[in-house]
């Protein structure tokens, strides 16, 4: 299995359209060291020529130019797409606002939860995926889910699973607990391709959205496989830190990278062969890669996702 890292930032992208803080600042002026990134989202194929997209970014035209596996080869038909299938992990803004690139009556399969197909469906604009070429399945909470292009199988599947999280952001109801989240609102996916079911090792979890690290989810990653997990903030307080924001990681659903109940502590002794930040926000020092925080992660095993990234597993 091919996975690709299409975009590696948080909502927003690095650099941010409107920020001027320092690290957006050296990567506007190409500072040694600093990559941009588009928003969050990863592309994963079996054969190399039917893929899924998971989780569609505003940045997607971008990152499909910057893709050729993801543009029509030289013999296809004069409309065509690689892209059979587009799997959503939340609603957020960042993961949903792609799909409105993806029209022109091209058919592909997008699978998400109930509650972010209702979303979808409550939201007018996304009637642009005309439902004669874009089938919508719902993905089971918990369930194992075999991916279908509109040609049949990708081989490919998923098992979804839930994670702590919250409700997307234009989404929030600040009169209800956990501002209105339930379940389905974030989940996170075991992707594998087909041959390999039941291969841990052969497994790429990805969880670019996650509030707080369960024994039951260190157990379902654990065996030797792949992790993307949720890089949003190194520091719970960072935006009030750099003085860009005042909430904290918590208060977005994304859990801190340091700090005793962060992602680095939590996840020290999973069992894995690589693990991946992704999802990181312009405010998230470990995107300086000289700063003690980028060390200290490195350090502790940890990859920092940047677009074009390729794992093979
Ligand atoms: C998040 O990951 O917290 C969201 O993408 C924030 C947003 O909707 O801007
Ligand atoms: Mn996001």
């Amino acid at each position: 299995m091919k996975i690709r890292v299409l975009g590696a930032a948080a909502g927003g992208g690095f650099p941010q359209w409107n920020c001027n803080a320092p690290l957006s600042r050296a990567v506007r002026e190409n500072r040694p060291g600093f990559l941009a990134r588009t928003q969050s989202s990863i592309a994963a194929s079996a054969d190399g020529r039917n893929w899924a997209v998971f989780n569609a970014s505003p940045d997607i035209r971008q990152q499909i130019a910057a893709t050729p596996e993801l543009q029509p080869s030289a013999d296809a038909p004069l409309r065509s797409t690689p892209i059979k299938v587009v799997v959503l992990t939340n609603a957020d803004v960042d993961h949903i606002a792609g799909l409105l690139s993806l029209r022109e009556r091209e058919p592909f399969t997008l699978y998400a939860t109930r509650r972010v197909l209702d979303t979808l469906a409550s939201n007018s604009i996304f009637q642009v995926l005309n439902p004669d070429y874009v089938e919508r399945r719902e993905l089971a909470l918990e369930g194992i889910t075999d991916l279908h292009g509109p040609d049949g199988s990708i081989g490919l599947t998923i098992e979804t699973f839930s994670v702590p999280g919250k409700v997307a952001l234009f989404l929030e109801d600040p009169d209800k607990k956990d501002f209105g989240t339930s379940g389905g609102d974030t989940i996170g996916l075991a992707i594998r391709q087909n041959a390999q079911a039941g291969q841990p090792h052969k497994t790429l979890f990805y969880v670019p959205g996650c509030a707080a690290i369960e024994d039951a989810f260190k157990r379902r990653i654990s065996g030797g496989g792949c992790l993307m997990f949720d890089g949003t903030v190194f520091e719970n307080d960072e935006m009030a830190r750099t003085g860009v924001g005042s909430k904290t990681g918590a208060r977005m659903g994304h859990l801190a990278m340091s700090g005793p109940e962060g992602s680095l502590a939590g996840l020290a002794d999973v069992d894995l062969k690589r693990r991946v930040f992704i999802h990181i926000n312009n405010t998230n020092p470990v995107l300086d890669p000289q700063s003690g925080e980028a060390s200290a992660v490195r350090a502790a095993g940890w990859e920092i996702a940047h677009d074009g990234m390729e794992l093979e597993l």
